[in-house]
C-alpha cells in the first residue's frame, strides 16, 4: 500500500511538473504578445492547480500510511505553500469581469509556485527529475 502511494506521488510530480511548465509558457506568451485572455490559460491554470492538489493529497495518505521523518516537514510546508500560490490567481482572476482578466498574476504565480515545488523538493534531498525509489 505505502509503495504503491510513494510510486504514484513520485510519477504525479512528473505531471504537475508537465502541467505547470505548460501553463507557465501559456502566460509567458500571453503577457508578453499582449493578446486577449482566454479561457484556455484558464484550463491550463486549473489543470496544474489540480493536479498539485490531488499530489498534496497523496502526500498526505503516504502520511498516514506511517512514513514520516522531520526533515519532511520542509517539503510539506513548501508544497501547501506551493499549492496555495498556484489556487491564487485562478480564484482572483475568476471574480474579477472578463475584460480586467490578465496573464500576468497566471505567469507570477505559476513561477513561484514551480520555484516552491522545486524547493519542496531539495528538502528531502531529491532533485526534481530524480527518485530514491527506482
Ligand atoms: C503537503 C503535501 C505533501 C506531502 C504531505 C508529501 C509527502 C511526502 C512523503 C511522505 C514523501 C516520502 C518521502 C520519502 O520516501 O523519503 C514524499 C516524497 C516525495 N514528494 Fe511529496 N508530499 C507533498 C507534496 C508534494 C508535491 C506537491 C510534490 C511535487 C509536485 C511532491 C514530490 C515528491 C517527490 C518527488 C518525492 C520523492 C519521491 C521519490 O523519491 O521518488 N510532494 N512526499
Amino acid at each position: 500500500m505505502l509503495t504503491g502511494l510513494l510510486h504514484a506521488h513520485s510519477g504525479l510530480r512528473y505531471l504537475v511538473l508537465v502541467a505547470g511548465v505548460v501553463a507557465l509558457v501559456w502566460a509567458v506568451v500571453g503577457v508578453v504578445t499582449k493578446r486577449p485572455y482566454a479561457r484556455g490559460m484558464r484550463i491550463a491554470a486549473m489543470s496544474f492547480a489540480g493536479l498539485l492538489h490531488l499530489q498534496v493529497l497523496l502526500g498526505f495518505a503516504i502520511l498516514v500510511s506511517g512514513r514520516f521523518y522531520p526533515a519532511l516537514i520542509g517539503h510539506i510546508f513548501l508544497m501547501i505553500m506551493a499549492a496555495v500560490v498556484a489556487q491564487i490567481p485562478v480564484s482572483v482572476l475568476r471574480r474579477r469581469p472578463p475584460e480586467q482578466r490578465t496573464y500576468a498574476p497566471h505567469a507570477i504565480g505559476i513561477a513561484v509556485a514551480l520555484f516552491l515545488i522545486w524547493a519542496g523538493v531539495a528538502a528531502i534531498g531529491r532533485g526534481l527529475l530524480g527518485s530514491s525509489m527506482m
